[in-house]
């Protein structure tokens, strides 16, 4: 780790509810997370990434927050949150924590006032309410659409009964947007960033940082938000990265830098890539997530454009990658890289839709994931791919919670089957993820996944994500530099930084690895490197 520890750093996302189970009544919670802490050192990570934890009922589990400075009752005490960031801090650990500063709950206690005082109060602006359409104000006030299906506005009823005005909700209904136009938003945030910096968390995960503010003339704009923040002319959306975004950025980064030990902020920007170093100019965010890799297939090219479009979109304000395959919201990478190339995807699988090749998909995830960690920059790992853990393809619709699934009519996935809790021991109930149940079902599949069975394997995907942790600080990988290999064969891609040659093979044939590296030693490898050749589907790091 450098002094700008988050350049070079290995986060690891918690995803609270599915880590570990203390109390054992089905759910993760905060003492789980500090009984798992030797396992997390062990790994080599250099900070947590904590999705929210903080008091909310709910209905996005989470992502709907309702106190936004204090732990809900589900996954402990503010004592116990205490308690993590000290067991974090004896292992070098920091702990990030998610900041969803877009919307709150309808259970917040703003929004229930501002229902309460009605139009025109100053309660009610601190959320974006505006008066229908049409002469009896039945229309919406715009025709956006949220995330989750449907319209991104709900009509409330007066407190005298009769129907009254709209609010805007880019995600569930249960989900008002704040009206950042208002001061006292800011100040409101001001103090929540306080809170949590004061308590010594190393510092936030900004969720839909492209979001916040929206253009205050209300323009159409009837796409939907999945499809891209610019139309098809190549206007921008009204309610995506505006310029207004930028002084609260640096306001934010003034306040953290006012605190010793380098707090950081990392961007969920879903803008055109060549916009997101915006949000990374120095006095700014930190980091903001590439998404590009993540969304490629896995073939030489596609994955090559991702890095070079990475490099190249961060390079004029000297932000790192911040390199990611997984997270709460996508499908696990190694059950989308066992489908045919060309297949594309929502957010999840359906029980009805084609099932992955599993054996495949890890195999390629592996050497997706083995050629990343060798770029400079940071790299965030979703909990659980370390396991080589596929997605649930198979859940029934009776446990799925995401409420795009409901608000569908169930012919959107959402996002349940990469948020099942974790495999700890194969043969324990639940799999060792509590002693009670597991909000959602586990399948089968997991038992062969579980820590303790790949803990055990010396060739398992959890051995060679802590192999390739340990090599990565070792020999600086993180903030070392990068240089394309040239002349590899259709297929094959390689780069080298800081002595070290990553090369991919995304064909389907063992290929001979070229001079100058034949012989070369091999550092580590996703299949075993044999007779000078590097297996089908499979990458390796190599002395170079
Ligand atoms: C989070 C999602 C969440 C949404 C609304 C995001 O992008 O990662 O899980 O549903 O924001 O807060």
């Amino acid at each position: 780790m450098t002094q700008e520890w988050w350049r070079d750093a290995v986060i690891y996302q918690v995803y609270p509810r599915s880590f570990a189970d203390a109390n054992g009544d089905g759910m993760g919670d905060l003492p789980g997370i500090t009984e798992k802490m030797p396992y997390l050192g062990a790994l080599g990570v250099d900070a947590i990434w904590l999705s929210p934890f903080m008091r909310s009922p709910m209905r996005d589990a989470g992502y709907d927050v309702a106190d936004y400075c204090d732990v809900d009752p589900l996954f402990g005490t503010l004592a116990d949150f205490d308690d993590l960031v000290a067991a974090a801090t004896q292992h070098g650990i920091k702990l990030i924590v998610d900041l969803v500063p877009n919307h709150s709950s309808s259970e917040h206690e703003f929004f229930k006032a501002a229902l309460a005082a009605g139009p025109g109060s100053p309660e009610r602006d601190l959320y974006v309410f505006k008066d229908g359409l049409g002469p009896e104000g039945n229309e919406p006030p715009t025709d956006w659409l949220s995330h989750f299906e449907g319209i991104a506005w709900t009509r409330v009823t007066e407190a005298d009964g009769t129907p009254g005005q709209w609010y805007l909700h880019l995600f569930d209904p249960s989900q008002p947007d704040w009206n950042w136009e208002n001061p006292k938003v800011h100040e409101y945030f001001e103090s929540v960033l306080r809170f949590w910096l004061d308590r010594g968390v190393g510092g936030f995960r900004v969720d839909v940082a492209h979001a916040l503010f929206k253009d205050q003339t209300f323009p159409s704009w009837p796409h939907h938000p999945h499809r891209g923040n610019v139309d098809e002319a190549g206007n921008r959306a009204p309610q995506f990265d505006r310029d207004e975004l930028h002084p609260l950025y640096r306001r934010w980064r003034e306040i953290l830098d006012e605190y010793e030990g380098d707090r950081m902020m990392v961007a969920e920007a879903s803008v055109t890539p060549d916009r997101l170093w915006r949000y990374l100019r120095a006095d700014e965010m930190h980091e903001g997530f590439n998404f590009e890799y993540m969304k490629a297939p896995f073939e030489a090219e596609a994955m090559k454009r991702a890095i070079d479009l990475g490099f190249e979109n961060n390079a004029p304000v000297g932000a790192p990658n911040s390199w990611v395959l997984s997270n709460h919201d996508a499908i696990r990478h190694a059950t989308k890289m066992g489908y045919p190339a060309g297949t594309t995807f929502g957010e999840g699988i359906l029980p009805s839709d084609p099932q992955p090749d599993a054996d495949l998909g890890l195999r390629r995830a592996r050497a997706a994931t083995l050629f990343m960690h060798g770029l400079p920059g940071a790299v965030y790992v979703y909990q659980g791919e370390e396991l080589g853990l596929p997605e649930h393809t198979t859940l029934a619709g009776e446990f799925r919670q995401d409420p795009s699934f409901e608000r569908s009519g169930g012919t959107r996935a959402g996002r349940d089957g990469c948020r099942v809790p974790l495999p700890w021991q194969a043969s324990a109930p639940y799999y060792g993820f509590s002693s009670g149940g597991s909000w959602l079902p586990q399948p089968e599949s997991f038992a062969a996944h579980a820590a303790d069975v790949e803990a055990a394997a010396p060739d398992s995907t959890l051995n060679l994500y802590r192999s390739t942790f340990a090599l990565r600080k070792q020999r600086g990988l993180g903030v070392g530099t990068h240089a394309w290999i040239d002349g590899l064969p259709a297929g094959v891609l390689g780069y080298v930084n800081n002595g070290v040659a990553v090369i991919v093979n995304t064909t389907g044939e063992a290929q001979a690895l070229p001079a100058p590296f034949t012989d070369a030693e091999v550092l580590l490898a996703s299949v075993a490197v044999e007779g000078g050749h590097l297996a089908a589907d499979s990458a390796a790091w190599l002395a170079a």
